[in-house]
């Protein structure tokens, strides 16, 4: 679960593969590393490797190096602790090649016994490369014969002591590549090409490249010479300065009014080609997802349920891709995810796929694979986010399934969606709310109906980047079991934007009152109870409450994540996108 970058052209390449790995940190970021031929030193292969994100690798960099023929590679661990050894580039037994790799090699172990050479790491990768050392022919021979030979999932690029090429192979995993007059650059997605390239190549799986100065080959499964079309690329929107010393997490949740505006006026101002006419016909509908796309995906079920009475399901796609599935051409699948390259999630829309029927992808990221494997495709308007924690996206996918779920109703209620969009904020004080949490020994998030799945959110965000060990349930379900966990050290936080559950949710508080526990009471609703705190929301219809009160359970886990000292933008294990299983 990786991001690969390579540069090869006139000038030092060294900073612009850098600038590339700074763009796909999201992917991994506990170690990263460089290796390329220096020119000045008889064409050797050099290889620069660091524990810790790409600013750290830029600082060991800095002026010391220039190269043109450059790999780079930001890593999340999958095979062996986070380590120097660990880290790519790897090299082979002999020294001559190097390898950067995104995707897993599963049967490592075999090969690994099969080839008697030492190993310095504990990294799948480590095996791929001396495995293509080993192997007899050219330098691409030798790659294509070790690609036969492995089980799993590769993007990755090669490079070889002395050489002036740079050899390119996928399977599973996203790589594209773009040639401009000066120089050429791969990566595992456009982001890396800046706004120096129109156009970019998408490598299908078993495809192959070879770059040289200015020239990139393209080549199938068989060593064939192959012409590929490009596609022109657009960067709106989708590129972030890295220099600001601000959280991305931050600017991003306070980013949603725009997020939801350019969501509004995508799917209900603007003529675009998405046809709700094509939708009529599915008598059900089953959401696929993982984390917070997940939830999104449970608020897309009661919006279908509400507005269409169309039966719906919603599932993890780790879990969906494993069951036993009674699979059905009446149904539409509908696969969630911010960066569209999540492993589970594309898993379970391909196994849809395979069995002939329809699937719908809702991505935020428009050259994702998961789009390349749709019929039909519902974008998000959120624009680029960075910070591992989903804020944007999710509001963002709950709109847009909102709009669709009123679309396919045939409701036309377009001014009270403009009215929100043009209302809707994310100014509310969490001080007093945080320093609760911080006195707390233990923290629950309940609601009903709606506000349960804004319990699951909010609680999942608290983990995720204050690592505080939380739970979001039901409120209904507090007396099956959480309410023995409640005594004068627990606070729970209660979401209540519905009047038909208003009396019920009252209750709950009560039950957690009398044993000592503390309220945060989030509602739009007047409750006449005694609470520690109130956090009042603005009012909106209902059905759009859970887009404005998951905000303040945001901005909580944000301040509770900086009062601890942790980085709100890079959680600790955790990589934004999860490209592996
Ligand atoms: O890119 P995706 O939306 O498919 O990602 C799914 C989850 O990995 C993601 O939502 C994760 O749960 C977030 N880090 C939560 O904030």
């Amino acid at each position: 679960m990786c991001g690969i970058c390579a540069g090869f052209g006139n000038g030092n390449q060294i900073m612009n593969v850098i600038r590339g790995l700074k763009e796909l940190e999201y992917r991994g970021y506990d170690s990263c590393g460089l290796a390329f031929i220096n020119s000045k030193k008889n064409d050797n292969l050099e290889i620069v490797k660091c524990v810790g994100g790409i600013n750290s690798l830029e600082e060991k960099v800095k002026e010391n190096f220039s190269s043109e023929i450059v790999i780079g590679h930001t890593r999340w661990a999958t095979h062996g602790k986070v380590c120097e050894e660990n880290a790519h580039p790897q090299l082979s037994f002999d020294g001559n090649y190097a390898i950067v790799h995104n995707g897993i090699v599963e049967n490592f172990e075999e090969l690994k016994n099969s080839i008697d050479v030492p190993f310095l790491s504990q990294t799948d990768t480590e095996v791929f490369v001396s495995l293509i050392a080993k192997e007899n022919g050219s330098t691409f021979e030798k790659l294509r014969k070790a690609c036969q030979k492995v089980v799993g999932a590769y993007s990755l690029a090669l490079l070889e002591n002395k050489s002036k090429k740079i050899y390119l192979a996928k399977k599973g995993s996203p790589l594209w590549v773009a040639v401009n007059e000066n120089e050429v650059m791969a990566g595992s997605d456009i982001s890396v090409f800046s706004n120096k390239f129109k156009n970019a190549f998408c490598l299908n799986d078993g495809e192959f490249a070879e770059i040289s100065l200015k020239n990139v080959i393209f080549f199938d499964k068989n060593g064939k010479k192959i012409e590929k079309k490009c596609i022109p690329i657009e960067n709106d929107g989708f590129s972030y300065d890295y220099s600001s010393s601000d959280s991305f997490m931050l600017k991003e949740i306070k980013e949603q009014p725009l997020a939801i505006r350019k969501t509004y006026l995508n799917l209900c101002v603007s003529q675009n080609n998405f046809d709700i006419k094509n939708f009529k016909k599915f008598k059900s509908f089953h959401f696929i997802a993982c984390g917070t796309a997940y939830h999104s995906c449970l608020m897309a079920c009661r919006f279908l349920q509400k507005f269409c009475n169309k039966p719906c399901e919603a599932s993890v796609a780790s879990e969906f891709r494993y069951a036993e599935n009674v699979l059905s051409k009446n149904c539409l699948y509908v696969f969630v995810s911010q960066s569209g390259e999540t492993a589970d999630t594309i898993a379970s829309a391909k196994l849809v796929k395979d069995a002939g029927l329809s699937i719908m992808c809702v991505t935020n990221v428009p050259y994702c694979t998961l789009n390349s494997l749709a019929d039909f495709v519902l974008p998000t308007f959120a624009g680029k986010e960075i910070a591992v924690a989903s804020t944007k996206a999710y509001t963002a996918q709950i709109f847009s399934l909102l709009i669709f779920a009123l679309k396919l109703a045939g409701l036309n209620i377009n001014s009270i969606l403009k009215n929100f969009s043009l209302n809707f904020d994310c100014e509310f004080d969490v001080e007093k709310f945080c320093e609760l949490v911080l006195q707390s020994d233990k923290v629950f998030f309940m609601g009903r109906g709606q506000d349960c799945i804004t319990s699951l959110e909010g609680a999942l965000k608290l983990k995720e980047i204050a690592y505080l060990n939380c739970l979001g349930i039901p409120a209904g379900e507090l007396k099956h079991g959480t309410l023995a966990l409640i005594d004068e050290n627990s606070l729970v936080i209660a979401i209540s934007t519905q009047e038909k559950t208003k009396k019920k949710i009252e209750s709950n508080i009560l039950e957690v009152q009398a044993r000592g526990g503390k309220i945060v009471l989030i509602s739009n609703i007047e409750h006449n109870i005694n609470v520690a705190q109130k956090i009042s929301l603005p009012c909106f219809e209902e059905f759009l409450m859970p887009i404005v009160s998951i905000v303040p359970l945001q901005l909580l886990a944000f301040s509770v994540c900086q009062k601890l000292g942790f980085n709100p933008d890079k959680p600790r294990n955790l990589a934004k996108s999860v490209t592996v299983e």
